[in-house]
Protein backbone atom coordinates (compact mmCIF):
# COMPACT_ATOMS: atom_id res chain seq x y z
CA UNK A 1 0.00 0.00 0.00
CA UNK A 2 1.01 3.58 -0.73
CA UNK A 3 -0.57 5.46 1.93
CA UNK A 4 -0.68 5.19 5.97
CA UNK A 5 -4.21 4.85 5.92
CA UNK A 6 -4.17 1.80 3.48
CA UNK A 7 -1.54 0.38 5.05
CA UNK A 8 -2.59 0.21 8.44
CA UNK A 9 -6.25 -1.19 7.29
CA UNK A 10 -4.97 -4.02 5.69
CA UNK A 11 -3.09 -4.79 8.85
CA UNK A 12 -6.22 -4.38 10.86
CA UNK A 13 -5.54 -1.10 12.38
CA UNK A 14 -6.35 2.29 12.15
CA UNK A 15 -3.52 5.08 11.51
CA UNK A 16 -4.90 8.83 13.15
CA UNK A 17 -3.52 11.95 12.86
CA UNK A 18 -4.24 15.09 15.26
CA UNK A 19 -6.11 18.43 13.63
CA UNK A 20 -7.57 21.65 13.66
CA UNK A 21 -9.84 22.24 11.12
CA UNK A 22 -7.32 24.90 10.05
CA UNK A 23 -5.22 21.67 8.58
CA UNK A 24 -7.49 19.80 7.03
CA UNK A 25 -6.60 19.58 3.44
CA UNK A 26 -6.16 16.67 1.63
CA UNK A 27 -3.26 15.00 2.71
CA UNK A 28 -5.35 14.24 6.19
CA UNK A 29 -7.83 12.07 4.57
CA UNK A 30 -5.37 10.46 2.48
CA UNK A 31 -2.84 9.33 4.77
CA UNK A 32 -4.86 9.39 8.26
CA UNK A 33 -8.02 6.62 9.21
CA UNK A 34 -8.57 8.44 12.24
CA UNK A 35 -9.01 12.33 13.39
CA UNK A 36 -8.48 13.82 16.65
CA UNK A 37 -9.07 17.18 17.46
CA UNK A 38 -5.98 18.30 18.88
CA UNK A 39 -7.65 21.15 20.73
CA UNK A 40 -11.11 21.84 19.80
CA UNK A 41 -12.92 19.02 21.77
CA UNK A 42 -11.20 20.37 25.14
CA UNK A 43 -13.55 21.67 28.00
CA UNK A 44 -11.76 25.32 28.02
CA UNK A 45 -13.23 25.32 24.26
CA UNK A 46 -16.62 23.80 25.00
CA UNK A 47 -17.90 23.88 28.66
CA UNK A 48 -19.96 26.07 29.88
CA UNK A 49 -19.69 26.18 34.61
CA UNK A 50 -22.40 24.47 34.21
CA UNK A 51 -21.81 21.62 32.43
CA UNK A 52 -23.26 22.93 29.12
CA UNK A 53 -21.93 22.88 25.62
CA UNK A 54 -20.74 26.43 23.58
CA UNK A 55 -18.25 27.44 21.23
CA UNK A 56 -18.45 23.36 19.05
CA UNK A 57 -18.26 25.10 15.63
CA UNK A 58 -14.90 23.80 15.23
CA UNK A 59 -15.20 20.28 16.44
CA UNK A 60 -18.15 20.10 14.20
CA UNK A 61 -15.76 20.99 11.32
CA UNK A 62 -13.97 17.84 12.38
CA UNK A 63 -16.45 15.28 12.63
CA UNK A 64 -18.12 16.29 9.69
CA UNK A 65 -14.78 15.98 8.18
CA UNK A 66 -14.02 12.31 9.26
CA UNK A 67 -17.46 11.33 8.70
CA UNK A 68 -17.43 12.50 4.94
CA UNK A 69 -13.61 10.72 4.93
CA UNK A 70 -15.16 7.49 6.42
CA UNK A 71 -12.68 8.22 9.56
CA UNK A 72 -12.83 7.55 12.80
CA UNK A 73 -12.83 10.55 15.56
CA UNK A 74 -11.03 10.19 18.74
CA UNK A 75 -12.87 12.38 21.27
CA UNK A 76 -10.30 14.60 23.48
CA UNK A 77 -10.81 14.74 26.05
CA UNK A 78 -14.16 15.46 28.96
CA UNK A 79 -12.18 15.15 32.14
CA UNK A 80 -8.50 16.72 32.77
CA UNK A 81 -6.93 18.99 35.24
CA UNK A 82 -5.39 21.04 32.34
CA UNK A 83 -6.91 23.37 29.91
CA UNK A 84 -10.42 23.13 31.90
CA UNK A 85 -11.42 25.93 31.47
CA UNK A 86 -14.93 27.08 32.97
CA UNK A 87 -14.69 23.56 34.62
CA UNK A 88 -11.91 24.45 36.77
CA UNK A 89 -12.88 23.62 40.30
CA UNK A 90 -16.10 22.20 39.90
CA UNK A 91 -18.16 19.17 41.11
CA UNK A 92 -18.61 16.00 40.15
CA UNK A 93 -22.35 16.64 39.03
CA UNK A 94 -21.18 19.43 36.95
CA UNK A 95 -18.69 17.05 35.63
CA UNK A 96 -21.27 14.38 34.88
CA UNK A 97 -23.33 16.81 33.24
CA UNK A 98 -20.65 17.92 30.73
CA UNK A 99 -19.74 13.99 30.02
CA UNK A 100 -23.44 13.64 29.15
CA UNK A 101 -23.75 16.73 27.27
CA UNK A 102 -20.87 16.27 24.89
CA UNK A 103 -21.38 12.13 24.71
CA UNK A 104 -24.81 13.02 23.36
CA UNK A 105 -23.77 16.09 21.55
CA UNK A 106 -21.87 13.96 18.61
CA UNK A 107 -23.16 10.23 19.43
CA UNK A 108 -21.74 7.38 17.82
CA UNK A 109 -19.42 9.30 15.16
CA UNK A 110 -17.27 9.09 17.66
CA UNK A 111 -15.62 6.01 18.15
CA UNK A 112 -13.50 6.66 21.01
CA UNK A 113 -13.82 9.38 23.67
CA UNK A 114 -11.01 9.89 26.31
CA UNK A 115 -12.98 10.18 29.42
CA UNK A 116 -10.45 10.70 31.55
CA UNK A 117 -6.84 12.22 30.46
CA UNK A 118 -3.62 12.42 32.53
CA UNK A 119 -4.88 11.61 35.71
CA UNK A 120 -1.63 10.13 37.15
CA UNK A 121 0.76 12.07 39.14
CA UNK A 122 4.82 12.60 37.53
CA UNK A 123 8.11 11.75 39.12
CA UNK A 124 6.83 8.36 38.75
CA UNK A 125 5.45 7.92 42.65
CA UNK A 126 2.72 5.86 41.38
CA UNK A 127 -0.07 8.48 41.99
CA UNK A 128 -3.17 9.90 41.39
CA UNK A 129 -2.64 13.66 40.79
CA UNK A 130 -3.87 15.66 43.85
CA UNK A 131 -5.69 18.96 41.91
CA UNK A 132 -8.27 19.20 40.83
CA UNK A 133 -9.88 17.27 39.22
CA UNK A 134 -8.94 14.46 41.95
CA UNK A 135 -9.90 16.67 44.97
CA UNK A 136 -12.69 15.06 44.11
CA UNK A 137 -11.51 11.78 45.26
CA UNK A 138 -11.51 10.52 48.87
CA UNK A 139 -9.87 7.26 49.92
CA UNK A 140 -12.59 6.15 52.48
CA UNK A 141 -10.15 3.80 54.51
CA UNK A 142 -6.89 5.74 53.91
CA UNK A 143 -5.35 2.50 52.57
CA UNK A 144 -3.91 4.34 49.17
CA UNK A 145 -6.19 2.92 46.51
CA UNK A 146 -9.70 3.87 45.90
CA UNK A 147 -11.15 0.31 44.83
CA UNK A 148 -13.06 0.20 48.39
CA UNK A 149 -16.69 0.74 49.36
CA UNK A 150 -16.75 4.10 50.68
CA UNK A 151 -13.94 5.73 48.20
CA UNK A 152 -15.19 8.06 45.72
CA UNK A 153 -12.93 8.48 42.77
CA UNK A 154 -13.18 10.68 40.15
CA UNK A 155 -11.68 8.31 37.83
CA UNK A 156 -14.60 6.00 38.16
CA UNK A 157 -17.53 8.29 38.74
CA UNK A 158 -16.51 10.04 35.25
CA UNK A 159 -16.17 6.47 33.31
CA UNK A 160 -19.69 5.31 35.56
CA UNK A 161 -21.48 8.36 33.78
CA UNK A 162 -20.09 7.87 30.86
CA UNK A 163 -20.88 4.40 30.36
CA UNK A 164 -24.51 5.07 31.69
CA UNK A 165 -24.69 7.74 28.82
CA UNK A 166 -23.62 5.19 26.23
CA UNK A 167 -25.59 2.20 27.75
CA UNK A 168 -28.83 4.77 27.65
CA UNK A 169 -28.30 6.39 24.15
CA UNK A 170 -27.34 2.92 22.44
CA UNK A 171 -24.15 4.39 21.36
CA UNK A 172 -20.93 2.71 19.91
CA UNK A 173 -18.75 4.86 21.53
CA UNK A 174 -15.37 3.08 23.47
CA UNK A 175 -14.72 5.32 26.91
CA UNK A 176 -10.61 5.68 27.15
CA UNK A 177 -8.15 6.44 29.76
CA UNK A 178 -5.43 8.27 28.53
CA UNK A 179 -1.77 9.60 30.18
CA UNK A 180 2.05 9.71 29.08
CA UNK A 181 5.01 7.85 30.39
CA UNK A 182 2.94 5.18 30.99
CA UNK A 183 4.40 3.40 27.53
CA UNK A 184 6.82 0.84 29.22
CA UNK A 185 7.24 -1.58 31.71
CA UNK A 186 10.56 0.28 33.06
CA UNK A 187 11.39 3.96 32.49
CA UNK A 188 15.02 4.79 31.19
CA UNK A 189 17.64 3.55 33.57
CA UNK A 190 15.44 -0.02 34.37
CA UNK A 191 13.55 0.75 37.38
CA UNK A 192 9.65 -0.20 37.15
CA UNK A 193 7.44 2.68 35.75
CA UNK A 194 5.24 2.86 38.78
CA UNK A 195 3.22 5.34 36.28
CA UNK A 196 2.36 2.68 34.31
CA UNK A 197 1.68 0.06 37.33
CA UNK A 198 -1.03 2.55 38.48
CA UNK A 199 -2.96 3.02 35.01
CA UNK A 200 -2.52 -0.73 35.09
CA UNK A 201 -4.11 -1.20 38.48
CA UNK A 202 -7.16 1.54 37.85
CA UNK A 203 -7.69 -0.05 34.58
CA UNK A 204 -7.91 -3.61 36.04
CA UNK A 205 -10.05 -2.96 38.84
CA UNK A 206 -12.42 -1.33 36.51
CA UNK A 207 -12.65 -3.88 34.11
CA UNK A 208 -12.42 -7.13 36.04
CA UNK A 209 -15.05 -6.57 38.57
CA UNK A 210 -18.65 -6.57 38.16
CA UNK A 211 -18.24 -3.21 36.36
CA UNK A 212 -16.94 -2.89 33.06
CA UNK A 213 -16.22 0.69 32.91
CA UNK A 214 -13.04 1.20 30.54
CA UNK A 215 -12.88 -0.37 26.93
CA UNK A 216 -9.60 1.53 26.04
CA UNK A 217 -6.61 2.87 26.93
CA UNK A 218 -4.05 5.31 25.20
CA UNK A 219 -0.67 5.66 25.58
CA UNK A 220 0.31 9.53 24.29
CA UNK A 221 3.75 8.47 23.65
CA UNK A 222 5.35 11.56 22.90
CA UNK A 223 9.41 9.90 22.89
CA UNK A 224 12.62 11.11 22.29
CA UNK A 225 15.43 9.95 19.88
CA UNK A 226 18.48 10.23 21.90
CA UNK A 227 20.19 7.37 23.84
CA UNK A 228 18.16 7.81 27.18
CA UNK A 229 15.29 7.06 24.64
CA UNK A 230 12.12 6.74 26.53
CA UNK A 231 11.30 4.04 23.88
CA UNK A 232 11.81 1.06 26.23
CA UNK A 233 12.51 -2.50 24.52
CA UNK A 234 9.39 -3.56 27.19
CA UNK A 235 6.90 -1.56 25.24
CA UNK A 236 5.00 -4.32 23.22
CA UNK A 237 4.95 -6.10 26.89
CA UNK A 238 3.01 -3.49 28.62
CA UNK A 239 1.04 -2.95 25.29
CA UNK A 240 0.07 -6.68 25.79
CA UNK A 241 -0.18 -6.82 29.31
CA UNK A 242 -3.27 -3.78 29.37
CA UNK A 243 -4.71 -5.88 26.26
CA UNK A 244 -4.73 -8.94 27.77
CA UNK A 245 -7.07 -7.43 30.83
CA UNK A 246 -9.93 -7.39 27.65
CA UNK A 247 -9.47 -3.55 27.01
CA UNK A 248 -8.36 -2.03 22.80
CA UNK A 249 -4.69 -0.39 23.50
CA UNK A 250 -4.10 3.15 21.11
CA UNK A 251 -0.87 5.21 20.88
CA UNK A 252 -2.76 8.75 20.89
CA UNK A 253 -0.50 11.29 20.89
CA UNK A 254 2.97 9.94 18.66
CA UNK A 255 5.51 12.42 18.16
CA UNK A 256 9.26 11.14 18.62
CA UNK A 257 11.90 14.06 18.58
CA UNK A 258 15.07 14.20 16.49
CA UNK A 259 18.13 14.18 18.59
CA UNK A 260 20.37 16.05 15.83
CA UNK A 261 23.19 15.48 18.46
CA UNK A 262 24.25 12.03 16.95
CA UNK A 263 24.14 13.21 13.12
CA UNK A 264 22.54 10.38 11.79
CA UNK A 265 19.73 12.64 9.39
CA UNK A 266 16.49 11.39 11.11
CA UNK A 267 17.87 7.82 10.67
CA UNK A 268 17.57 6.88 14.57
CA UNK A 269 14.36 9.17 14.71
CA UNK A 270 13.35 6.60 11.37
CA UNK A 271 13.85 3.38 13.44
CA UNK A 272 12.10 4.60 16.84
CA UNK A 273 8.93 4.86 14.51
CA UNK A 274 9.79 1.72 13.67
CA UNK A 275 9.67 0.33 16.95
CA UNK A 276 6.56 1.87 18.00
CA UNK A 277 4.56 0.65 14.82
CA UNK A 278 6.03 -2.92 15.29
CA UNK A 279 5.24 -2.66 19.20
CA UNK A 280 1.47 -2.47 18.28
CA UNK A 281 1.35 -4.60 14.71
CA UNK A 282 2.83 -7.26 17.52
CA UNK A 283 -0.16 -6.83 19.78
CA UNK A 284 -3.92 -8.04 18.73
CA UNK A 285 -5.33 -5.41 21.15
CA UNK A 286 -3.35 -2.65 20.07
CA UNK A 287 -6.16 -0.91 17.03
CA UNK A 288 -4.71 2.38 16.58
CA UNK A 289 -1.94 4.72 16.24
CA UNK A 290 -2.51 8.33 15.95
CA UNK A 291 0.59 11.05 15.47
CA UNK A 292 0.10 14.17 16.88
CA UNK A 293 -0.09 16.70 14.08
CA UNK A 294 0.90 16.44 10.43
CA UNK A 295 4.14 18.29 9.83
CA UNK A 296 6.74 19.32 12.28
CA UNK A 297 6.32 23.04 12.18
CA UNK A 298 2.79 22.54 13.17
CA UNK A 299 3.54 20.42 16.05
CA UNK A 300 3.45 21.58 19.92
CA UNK A 301 7.11 20.34 19.89
CA UNK A 302 8.59 21.98 16.68
CA UNK A 303 11.59 22.73 17.19
CA UNK A 304 12.15 19.19 17.98
CA UNK A 305 11.27 18.02 14.60
CA UNK A 306 9.01 14.89 15.76
CA UNK A 307 6.42 14.19 13.34
CA UNK A 308 6.32 12.47 9.76
CA UNK A 309 6.29 15.57 7.37
CA UNK A 310 8.40 18.37 6.91
CA UNK A 311 7.09 21.85 4.83
CA UNK A 312 3.28 22.98 5.22
CA UNK A 313 0.14 22.92 3.66
CA UNK A 314 0.08 22.51 0.31
CA UNK A 315 3.85 21.70 0.61
CA UNK A 316 4.04 18.24 2.89
CA UNK A 317 7.10 16.41 2.39
CA UNK A 318 7.82 12.79 3.32
CA UNK A 319 10.54 12.40 5.67
CA UNK A 320 12.72 9.29 6.59
CA UNK A 321 10.15 8.65 9.21
CA UNK A 322 6.96 8.65 7.35
CA UNK A 323 8.83 5.65 4.93
CA UNK A 324 9.78 3.48 8.16
CA UNK A 325 6.18 3.46 9.55
CA UNK A 326 4.81 2.97 5.84
CA UNK A 327 7.48 -0.17 5.30
CA UNK A 328 6.72 -1.73 8.78
CA UNK A 329 2.82 -1.01 8.93
CA UNK A 330 2.94 -2.88 4.69
CA UNK A 331 5.06 -5.86 6.49
CA UNK A 332 1.76 -6.14 8.84
O1 LIG B 1 -5.34 29.63 19.08
C1 LIG B 1 -4.72 30.49 20.03
C2 LIG B 1 -4.30 31.78 19.38
O2 LIG B 1 -5.45 32.47 18.94
C3 LIG B 1 -3.52 32.61 20.40
O3 LIG B 1 -3.05 33.77 19.80
C4 LIG B 1 -2.36 31.82 20.94
C5 LIG B 1 -1.58 32.56 22.01
O4 LIG B 1 -1.15 31.74 23.04
O5 LIG B 1 -2.84 30.63 21.52
C6 LIG B 1 -3.52 29.78 20.61
O6 LIG B 1 -3.98 28.67 21.31
C7 LIG B 1 -3.00 27.68 21.64
C8 LIG B 1 -3.44 26.35 21.06
O7 LIG B 1 -2.55 25.35 21.47
C9 LIG B 1 -3.51 26.37 19.54
O8 LIG B 1 -2.24 26.56 19.00
C10 LIG B 1 -2.90 27.60 23.15
O9 LIG B 1 -2.35 28.80 23.67
C11 LIG B 1 -2.02 26.43 23.53
O10 LIG B 1 -2.09 26.25 24.94
C12 LIG B 1 -2.53 25.16 22.85
O11 LIG B 1 -1.61 24.14 23.16
C13 LIG B 1 -2.12 22.83 23.04
C14 LIG B 1 -1.91 22.09 24.35
O12 LIG B 1 -2.29 20.75 24.22
C15 LIG B 1 -2.72 22.69 25.49
O13 LIG B 1 -4.08 22.36 25.38
C16 LIG B 1 -1.37 22.13 21.92
O14 LIG B 1 -1.72 22.72 20.67
C17 LIG B 1 -1.74 20.64 21.89
O15 LIG B 1 -0.91 19.97 20.98
C18 LIG B 1 -1.52 20.05 23.27
O16 LIG B 1 -1.93 18.71 23.25
C19 LIG B 1 -1.72 17.96 24.46
C20 LIG B 1 -2.87 16.99 24.60
O17 LIG B 1 -4.10 17.67 24.57
C21 LIG B 1 -2.74 16.16 25.89
N1 LIG B 1 -1.45 15.51 25.95
C22 LIG B 1 -0.29 16.39 25.77
C23 LIG B 1 -0.40 17.17 24.46
C24 LIG B 1 0.83 18.04 24.25
O18 LIG B 1 0.93 19.02 25.23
Amino acid sequence: ETTLRAAAAKAGLFFGVAASPGRLSSIVSQEFGQLTPENDMKPDTIATSSGGLRNTGNADTLVNYAQTNNMLVRGHTLVWHSQAGQLQGTSQATLNTFIGNALTRWGSRIAYWDVVNEALDDNNNGRRRTQWPHSLSRDANGDGDFFDAGDTDVIRNSFRRAKEVVQQNNLTTKLCINDYDVEGLTVSGGARNNKAQALYDIVRAYTQGTERLIDCVGFQAHFNDNPNSVITDDLQANIQRFADLGVEVHITELDIDDDLSNNDIGQGQANNYRKVVRACLNVAGCTGITVWGIADSESWRSSERGLLFTGGSGNYQKKAAYSAVLDELNKG
